[in-house]
């Protein structure tokens, strides 16, 4: 399946080199909030597969691993052959070290948290603007205890001497400039990206915008792309800017699976109208429902509802006789997730249907232009592309919908059960003003039916779950605290207003241990 995006070799880049650290991702997005491309690649690539990157500047980031132990990752052999700035953080800048012949110790003192660093100069760019003293937020055991002797000083905390050192244009800093704690953080990963790599801050929603269009038209030709919509931004945006780089030839299509929300479906094709982007409309409630009956096992459901989609869109497609390309909102996040839950080393969690669960032998080429971007970037193209509110600041809405948040059995009853208790449920959040501080607040039915009283009768009646985190991307997040009173009012309109649930529970656990959705 032949994949197209918007090629990296445009930008000017900074690869950052991903040794584990839990800030990896973070990194590229410091960096990006200097408007210039960041892409996040495995130390182990060979040189080759780094051709179609114009790399300017280059991050090692930070890692859990002992450098002195002989299997930990080390630094690539090619990392000098780009003769670009070097920045390694924290393990990176150990790497650096050690394969210079300095030396990294675990008996010197560790420190995790705050601490203050002072500057030998501030005449240095990379400190550039910056106070002689600051807060920098430290994670490490091991430390620098040898430069060798063509590095210089530039700073040091009290317990940590070799807290930033260089030499040339190769820095290395003990501290994690990508995190909030870090105070001129920003300032300093801007630093190194504007000033010593010299790029300047091109990488915009315009200028990315502008580029697509020209690509995606060359490659398009006369040919004809399907763009499924399901009403995310992610979806929405994709759309939005193919109709503005090919129009005529995009066709949009809404699949009714009969597993979205209550009035969803009218909702997002209106706003679609709304937005001049023309769209087709099918309504395979009944295929998608009856494919998933008796159908128990999450990740069954997920590639049931792949399939059916596909097999939706091919016949779909049998009206057009040129449809060659088909559209998807992938994202970066999906795309890193993925290639972590392929690792021969990574357990799988989830498959996301759509970057896992397409079948091989798909009759479509791909297009997936956002395919590089994380979604607080996509939701900036939707606003410069002129789409409505609704549609860029939507929580997210899984591709499975309500499939997988009904535990156990499909059924329609089930399914207006559930519809109408999350119908409740945003009509709060959006009356008390929670909706646009969530990641996502949803409902969940589950398998589990319980006893209750009504009026002087016995019930024996189904169980919803309330869910509400925050999160910054879904990689993590925490369980919102929604105030009690909201809580109540929730609880006692689904239990009044929903025939067939007499009890409502709150979930109150984060990911992980847990996932977002409970299927
Ligand atoms: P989890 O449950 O893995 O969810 O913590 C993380 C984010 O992904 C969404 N999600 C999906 N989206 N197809 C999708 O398009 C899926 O199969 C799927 N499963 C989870 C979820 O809503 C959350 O935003």
């Amino acid at each position: 399946m032949k994949i197209i995006n918007d090629s990296q070799k445009t930008y000017n880049t900074v690869i950052i080199l991903d040794y584990g650290s839990q800030y990896s991702k973070l990194i590229a997005r410091r960096v990006r909030e200097c408007n210039v491309y960041s892409e996040i690649i495995n130390p182990d690539a060979d040189k080759s597969e780094l051709d179609h990157i114009n790399i300017k500047g280059i991050i090692l980031s930070g890692g859990p691993s002992d450098i002195n132990n002989s299997s930990s990752p080390k630094i690539p052999d090619w990392l000098y052959d780009f003769k670009v700035p070097i920045l390694g953080i924290c393990y990176g800048l150990q790497a650096i070290i050690y394969n210079d012949d300095g030396k990294v110790s675990s008996d010197l003192n560790s420190e995790y948290g705050k601490a203050e660093i002072n500057l030998i100069s501030n005449k240095d760019p990379l400190f550039q603007n910056c106070d002689d003293n600051f807060n920098v937020w430290m994670s490490h055991g091991d430390s620098v205890s040898v430069i060798p002797e063509h590095y210089e000083l530039l700073a040091s905390t009290d317990s940590c001497k070799y807290a930033a050192v260089k030499f040339k244009n190769i820095y290395g800093i003990q501290f994690h400039p990508e995190v909030v704690h870090t105070q001129n953080g920003k300032q300093i990963i801007s630093n190194f990206v504007n000033v010593i790599c010299k790029i300047k801050p091109e990488w915009t929603s315009y200028n990315f915008i502008n580029s697509s269009i020209d690509k995606i038209s060359n490659q398009v030709g006369d040919n004809k792309v399907l763009c499924a919509i399901s009403g995310g931004v992610d979806s929405s945006v994709t759309a939005a800017l193919l109709n503005k780089a090919i129009n005529e030839n995009l066709i949009c299509l809404f699949v009714n699976n009969g597993l979205l929300r209550k009035n969803e479906a009218d909702e997002v094709v209106n706003k679609f109208k709304e937005a001049n982007i023309k769209v087709e409309y099918v309504d395979a409630t009944e295929i998608f429902v009856s494919n998933l009956n008796k159908v128990i096992d999450p990740e069954q459901k997920r590639k049931i509802i792949g399939n059916t989609f596909i097999s939706v869109f091919e016949s779909f497609t049998k009206k057009f006789d040129n449809i060659k390309f088909l559209a998807q909102g992938t994202l970066y996040p999906d795309v890193i997730e993925s290639a972590t839950n392929d690792s021969p080393n990574a357990a799988k969690i989830k498959t996301h249907h759509n970057v896992g669960g397409l079948p091989k032998d798909m009759n479509f080429e791909l297009i997936e232009p956002l395919r590089n971007h994380f979604k607080d970037e996509v939701r900036l193209i939707g606003k410069e592309l002129g789409l409505p509110d609704f549609l860029i600041n939507r929580q997210p809405f899984p591709g499975p919908g309500l499939a997988i948040r009904i535990i156990g059995e499909i059924t329609f009853e089930k399914l207006e059960i559930l519809r109408n208790a999350d119908w409740i449920l945003m009509d709060e959040i959006k009356n008390n003003d929670l909706y646009e501080q969530l990641w996502q607040n949803f409902a969940v039915l589950l398998d589990v039916q319980s006893v209750g009283v009504m009026g002087d009768h016995r019930t024996y009646e189904y169980t919803i779950a309330i869910r509400a985190v925050k999160s910054e991307d879904a990689m993590t997040a925490d369980w919102a605290r929604i105030p009690y009173n909201v809580l109540d009012k929730i609880s006692s309109r689904i239990t009044n207003e929903v025939q067939g649930v007499n009890r409502v529970v709150y979930d109150i656990t984060s990911k992980p241990p847990s996932t977002i959705e409970w299927e």
